[in-house]
Parts: C-alpha cells; structure tokens; sequence
C-alpha cells in the first residue's frame, strides 16, 4: 500500500467553464518584510471585501508558508491551514485581516516567491508564486493597492526596491535599514515584487510625450555596470515605440529592472520594477553574440510592452494567457522588426515558430492558444500560448491594415483599462474599433493543430487558371474532429516568362475548399503562396523544383523568397533521404544566384543559404530518422560548400574584419561570414580550420569568435581541443559566456558527443540549480537530433535522469526538458520503446512533482 507520503501526488485538474468570481476582493494590502535569506518574516494587512451575496469563509491560497499567526480586525481567530488553503471565518461583508508567516528564502530552490540569488533576495511570483509569499487569494481577478515596506541589513542589502515608487526610507536599529513604497495602481499579486542586495544602477530618464519625466534605473551587481548600456537603450527605445505606435505612455515616476542569474523564464514585467534573467540584460562586444544583442532589446521592450498589454489590463484567469503574451510578443515582434530588418526578424519568428510550436502542436501536448483545462498552469507558458498566440494577433492586423488594427487596440486599451480581462473581450474590441466580423476567428483561440493548406494551381481551358485550395486541420488530444480556419493567405502569381508580378491579393480562406479562378495571362503564372507567413499554417503545393528555383531568384516579397530556397532544398533532402540520386544542382544554383545578387542584404543571404534544420526536416518525414537526416544534410552542405567554394571565399572576406559595430550591417555581415566560414568547413577546405582559429583568435567580438568555435567544435580538426580550452580560460568567470560553452559542445555535430556531454554533467562548472547553465547543456543536447536519439538510448536515459534531478529542486524547469521525450510517436519502434520507457520511469518515480507529472502522463497517452 502507499502511505500518504509516496502517493503520487493527486493532481486537480483546473478548467475554463468552472472560471466564477473571487468570493472576497482584496482592494488594499499592506506587506511588512523583516528580511533576511535564512529568515525572512512578513506581516500582511488584507483590507477585504464579500464580493456578491453568499456566507463562505475567506479562504487564502498559502503554499509552503509557516504560520506565525492570524488576526480578524485585530482579535485572534480560529483559522486552518490544509492543504495550501488558509481558511478564515469571516462573518461581516469587510474586514481587515492580517497574517504573519515566516520563509527561509535561501532554500528556496524553485525560484518561487521569495528566493535568493547570488546574494540578492528577490520575488518571482507570475503565475502562482505569490502564495509562497503570503497569504492571499492568489488569482489574476483580485485587483488591489499596494503598499510595501522592508527592513534589512544595510550592509548586505543596501538596496531595497518594490513596485511603484518610494515614499520613504531611514535608518533601524541594530545596522538595519528600511524603506517604503507605493503603487497606486491596483494589480493582481503576480505582478508584485521586491528586490533587496548590493546593487549599482545604470540610471538615466525618459520624458514621456506628455512631458512627464521617468526615473529609470537598471540594477546589476557592480562588476556588470559597464553591460548595461545596450538594455538601456533598448528601454528607451521601447517607451518611445509604444508611444508612436500604440499611444501608450508610462504611468509611473519611477521604472526599474534587476538582473539576477538565477531565473526559471527569461524576464518578468512586476509593475514598474521588472526582474530579468541576467542573460537578457548582461552585454558587451567581448560576451555577448548578436543574438544575444537582439534577445536583449527584444525582451526588454516585452516586459516593457507588458506595462499596458498585461499591467493596466491584465487577464481574468489563467486560460486567458495569451490575452497578455500572445499580444505583448506581436509588439516585441513589431518593435524588433522596425529597429533592423523586417524580412530577417520575420524568418527568425517564423524558423522559432516551426522550431517549437509546429512540433508541440502536432503532439501529446497540444493545447489551443486559449486552453480549457490544466494542472499546472507553469506548464501553459507555452510557444503555443506565446508564439502561436502573436500570430493570431498578426493575422488580425494583416485582415485589418495597420489603421484599423490601431482602431481595435485603441478601443481595448480604452475601455479595458484598470480590469481584468479575456481574449474575447480583445476579439470584440478589434470587431467593434477595427470594422471586421470575426465570429469565425474566433476558431483560432479554440482549436488546436497546425492547419494544413493544400494549393494547387492548374489551367482550366485555354484561357484560364484556377488555384484550387483545400484545408485541414489534424486531430489533437481531446479534439477529435475539427472545423475549417478562417485563414488569411498573401498570394501572388509572377509570370514564367516575363518574371512580372500577374496578380497580388489577400485571400481570406474560411471553408475546406475554395477555387480561385485567373483570367488569361499569356504565359504560365508561378504561385507564391503565404507570403510574409500571412498564416500559421503548413502550405503544400504542386510547385515544381523549377518553380521554387524561379521564386527563389526572383520573388518580390523576402519572405517568400527565402522560403522558396528553403522549400527546394527540403525537397532535394527529402528526396535524398528517400533514397532516389541526390540533385543537388538546383538548390547549388539558387545559393549561386543568393550569394550574387547585390541587391540583397548580407542578413538576408545569410539567412536564405542555410539548409533548414534536422529538426524541420525530420518533422517532414512519416517517421523520423535522424541519422538519415543528418547524412543527407550534411551532403547537402558539403556539395554547395564544394561547388561554390570560390564564392564562400569571397563572402568570407568581402565580410570580414571591421571594428564591431551592433547595427543592421555589423550583424548582417558577421552573420554571413561564419556562414560562409561554415560552408567552408563542409567543403572540407584544408586551410578552412586554419582560418577558424585566426578568425577566433583575432576577433573583436563575441559573434565571431563563438561562430569559429561552434565551427572548430563540429570538425575533426584537432585544433578544436585548444579553441576550446582558450575559450574556456578567457572565460570561466563569466557564468553567462561559460554557458555557451557547454552549448557548442552539446550541439556539435560530431559522432562523440554524448559521451562529452554526459563528461560535461560532471564538469565542476556543471550544475542543476541554475537554470540557464542547466539548459546550456541538456536543454541544448536534447535539441541535437542525431546525439539525442543516438540508436542506444542512451540520449533517452540521460534526460530522464536528469528531468528527475532537477525535479527535487525546481519543478518548473525539470517539466520544461520532458517535450522532447514525448515525440516518440515519431520515431521508429525501437526508438519509441525507449523513449517511452524513459517516461514510464519519471512517472513511476516517487515524489514527483506536479509539473513534470502532468507532462510526462500526458506524453504517455
Ligand atoms: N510573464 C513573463 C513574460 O512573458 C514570463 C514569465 C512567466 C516569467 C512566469 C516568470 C514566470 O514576460
Ligand atoms: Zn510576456
């Protein structure tokens, strides 16, 4: 029998259609902190409020809390405290209670609510980390005042920060300090925060176009002062965007941000003081890639974004997610794509979208964009909630135009502002402010599964052609049957012969098929099909190679060109891995004409020339079979690298070398370069590793000398063993820049690298409590197709072992590795069997969490 103990744990299933009120609201809190990391004790005074008529009990969610005491308007009361509820008898329609609970901040390793982090106690409390704090009804729909003081230690934490802005401070007793603050806007509690260490700001202000001046600071420890200039400039950017673009102001004197090493998610947007992961925030040329640049600019203007699309309007319930994410990552998406190249942000947002929300849409683990029902909400912070969720938000503003899109959210903003709201409640504002009928749209934030689009365009008769489509959309756990989507496609027809653009439209496409009749052009059209990626859909055509070639040279829209080069080369892939006599000839001739065209950017030919992913490639096949994916890709790279080795030498030196500069060119260039470094590589070059290791020993910035490791790293070249150890000692005090050193090695595409990486997971430097150096390596390891489905199973073996690890201290991060275990429907049988049988172990293990539980049960069904 089990005992209590060993039961696994009994999850409750949560469901939109059981959404009600709060029973009580809590429009005023007061927080008192006496911190310390291995004490920290909090007085909290809920002013609350019987919402409607009813006689239950006030009942608080407090999770992992001691309770030092409970009071009713001042008198002791009778409370119990089971199963993470505090229920307070409360006979009156108001009332002010106050609770006082302890925590011990240090052995907090989930990294929720109230935990330390080198030093620096901070609060993550989104989605349900609150309770862990206090007390309190811990729900997005409890709106209420904010009021926080702390006291500490002044030597260990001189600075003491909350939301809003201060209202006072001064001295204690006994070397202790404390200060106060004040946010007058009524939030719900998992955009508190608080934030106490030895930190420096970066500090400068922001006029609002109202002429109101913000106070804005970015705290980091001191030796990471000189990293901050680049977040600042992305913040100042951000206000001033959303400003133009939205007409969103701030709203507070005071906005924050803290860096901090140990985050379980990339950033968190508390009111007016945001907490970053440190990898979103820390950068310089020596440290950090482009990447790392771009990554930086783009969350600091999400979290920023989050202060009027999440903050002054944030959602109802958990179901509602997207509502804030789905929105805030289109903004971040439009601001990135305005401060550099629109078409390269759209093929990175697209390669993402396919990289992670196609493969988790097609899976165990497909949810709608608005789920019905969860167990753990932590495990809802999903690209589907995120990524696919901005996408529907693109296609509203692609049916609308950027003028009437502005109308809808100038409308939303304004009536819902100060509430707590729903998707529906953001669909009617676009209905109602942007002039559109969207009854069938609504389809998108119901139904899961990616829909396929099938088009075909044929001559009908002498004069006439037709684009027949059709759609359907998969069936997804709990959702059997499916309805057509409403989805909106940028098509055009360019002419064979002339090369001019026949026809350009938006089709609107809402049943299961649809024909669209052409009258005579003369010559036969090519279609382009789903320009910009106008939807989140898989497109299937009857175009042939020759056609891909001609959009690949020639397609106006930059979308579509590069997804023409990437559809002839995941043809000839397929095709190969098929086993029919590789032709590589047409795809060598459209990279010929890329790499030639002077018209194009350097980011875009970058972009363009590389091969989709194994992943991507893999995801085309009935069954996965990595070895054969990674053989036909690597043939595939080696014959362009070969054929058109000439050119990879003048990309490399046309690109190379100048001072760093982080603008559009700078990147572009860079990112060119290691491609054609990397090509290079593949054509088997001999002085390619020689020209590796000068490109790495004479660089200037982290981007290139990180491109000439990843390259060293994949190679036979024995240089790769001092690239590697150099890299290592110019770096091993800089957390942020040794995790990309555990990445290239668990990336590489070299035949041993599971035996480094299972090496690595006993390097001194290797731990599980920090969740990037986790990720680092078996977030990246996982994400290597050939190495992780390594026939032995051993790659199965080592995540589950560590998904079991991590899960005794930080559930949230343990669930997240469990994806890649579920695709094993995709995989041939023996692999299947191992990939399953690594599951049934996590769940048969006792103690599991309820995060990795739900994942692993349902990768399993
Ligand atoms: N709300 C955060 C964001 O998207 C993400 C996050 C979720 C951070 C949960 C921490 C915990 O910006
Ligand atoms: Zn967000």
């Amino acid at each position: 029998m089990l005992d209590a103990q060993n039961a696994p744990a009994a999850p409750i299933t949560i469901r939109r259609e059981d959404y009600r009120p709060p029973d009580w609201q809590v429009p005023e809190i007061a927080l008192d902190f006496d911190l310390g990391a291995e004490r920290t004790r909090v007085r909290s005074t809920l002013e609350v409020r019987r919402n409607g008529v009813h006689d239950r009990p006030l009942v608080l969610d407090a999770e992992a809390l001691i309770i030092v005491g409970v009071t009713v308007d001042g008198s002791p009361v009778d409370y119990s405290y089971e199963g993470d509820l505090l229920t307070v008898p409360l006979a009156a329609a108001s009332a002010t209670v106050e609770t006082v609970v302890d925590l011990a901040p240090r052995t907090n390793t989930q990294l929720m609510g109230l935990y330390e982090s080198g030093g620096i106690l901070c609060s993550q409390c989104e989605a349900q980390g609150f309770r862990r704090i206090t007390p309190f009804p811990d729900r997005p729909d409890v709106l209420t005042r904010y009021r926080v003081r702390m006291t500490a230690d002044r030597a260990d934490y001189p600075i003491l920060l909350s939301n809003g802005d201060p209202v006072g401070s001064g001295e204690s007793e006994d070397g202790r300090h404390w200060a106060e603050w004040n946010d007058p806007f009524p939030k719900p509690c998992y955009l508190f925060a608080l934030v106490a260490g030895d930190l420096v700001a970066n500090r400068d202000s922001f006029v609002t176009r109202s002429g109101r001046k913000v106070d804005l600071g970015i705290w980091v420890r001191e030796p990471d002062l000189a990293k901050t200039d680049h977040a600042m400039t992305a913040l100042k950017a951000s206000m001033k965007w959303d400003e133009d673009v939205y007409g969103r102001e701030y709203d507070l004197a005071v906005f924050n941000i803290v860096a901090v090493s140990d985050f379980n998610f990339g950033a968190m947007e508390n009111k007016g003081l945001n907490v970053f992961n440190s990898r979103y925030i820390l950068a310089d040329a020596d440290t950090a890639t482009d990447t790392d640049f771009d990554g930086i600019a783009g969350v600091v203007a999400h979290e920023y974004f989050h202060n009027w699309s999440g903050n002054r309007i944030t959602c109802r319930d958990w179901f509602q997610l997207s509502l804030k994410e789905g929105f805030t990552v289109f903004r971040d998406q439009q601001f990135s794509a305005d401060m550099g190249s629109a078409a390269v942000k759209r093929i990175e947002d697209v390669r993402m979208l396919r990289a992670a929300q196609f493969p988790e849409d097609a899976g165990p683990l497909a949810h709608p964009v608005r789920p019905e029902s969860y167990i753990e909400i932590s495990n809802f912070y999903t690209a589907t909630v995120y990524s696919k969720g901005a996408e529907l938000i693109r296609m509203m503003h692609t049916m609308l135009g950027a003028e009437r899109f502005r109308a809808g959210t100038d409308l939303y903003f304004d009536r819902h502002d100060g509430e707590a709201a729903t998707c529906e409640d953001f669909v009617r504002a676009m209905e109602e402010g942007g002039g559109i009928d969207l009854s069938g749209f609504r389809l998108w934030y119901s139904q899961a599964g990616t829909p396929r689009v099938r088009a075909a365009l044929a001559r009908s008769g002498e004069e006439r052609f037709i684009l027949q489509l059709s759609q359907d959309v998969p069936p997804s756990p709990g959702q059997p049957e499916k309805q057509p989507m409403p989805i909106p496609l940028k098509i055009a027809l360019f002419g064979e012969k002339s090369g001019t653009k026949l026809d350009e439209r938006l089709v609107l496409f809402d049943g299961p098929a649809h024909e669209i009749v052409f009258d005579a052009f003369g010559e036969r059209p090519i279609l382009s099909i789903n320009r910009d990626f106008s939807a989140p859909v898989v497109v299937e055509t009857d175009r042939t190679i020759a056609d891909l070639a001609f959009l690949s040279a020639r397609d106006d829209n930059p979308f579509a060109r590069y997804e023409a080069t990437q559809q002839l080369m995941l043809d000839t892939l397929l095709s190969a891995i098929a086993g029919s006599e590789a032709d590589h000839a047409p795809v060598i001739e459209a990279v010929r004409e890329t790499l030639a065209d002077p018209a194009l950017d350097p980011a875009f030919v970058a972009e363009a020339v590389l091969p989709p992913s194994e992943a991507f490639v893999g995801d085309h096949m009935a069954i996965v079979d990595p070895e054969a994916v990674r053989a036909a890709r690597e043939e595939l790279r080696s014959a362009i690298g070969r054929a058109l080795e000439a050119q990879w030498r003048a990309a490399y030196s046309a690109n190379s070398a100048n001072r760093f500069e982080y603008s559009p060119a700078g990147k572009g260039q860079r990112r060119l370069r290691t491609v054609a470094l990397n090509y290079l590589m593949a054509a088997g070059a001999a002085d390619a590793p020689a020209l590796a290791m000068r490109q790495y020993g004479e660089a200037d910035n982290m981007t290139d000398r990180q491109g000439a490791l990843a390259a060293l790293v994949s190679s036979d070249a024995p240089e790769r063993h001092g690239a590697l150890a150099a890299f290592y000692d110019r770096y091993r005090g800089d957390p942020l820049v040794l995790d990309k050193w555990f990445t290239v090695q668990a990336l590489s595409t070299r035949d041993d690298v599971l035996d480094a990486v299972e090496a690595l997971a006993s390097h001194p430097d290797f731990t599980l409590s920090n969740p990037n150096r986790m990720r680092s390596l078996v977030g990246a390891f996982a994400a290597n197709q050939r190495a992780f489905h390594d026939p032995s199973g051993r790659g199965y073996a080592f995540l589950a072992d560590m998904i079991l690890a991590v899960d005794r201290l930080n559930p949230q991060t343990a669930a997240r590795l469990v994806p890649p275990l579920g695709r094993w429907r995709r995989f041939d049988p023996a692999r299947a069997a191992r990939m399953k049988s690594a599951l049934e172990r996590i769940v048969a293990s006792p103690g599991l969490s309820k995060d990795v539980f739900e994942q692993v049960s349902k990768s399993l069904i």
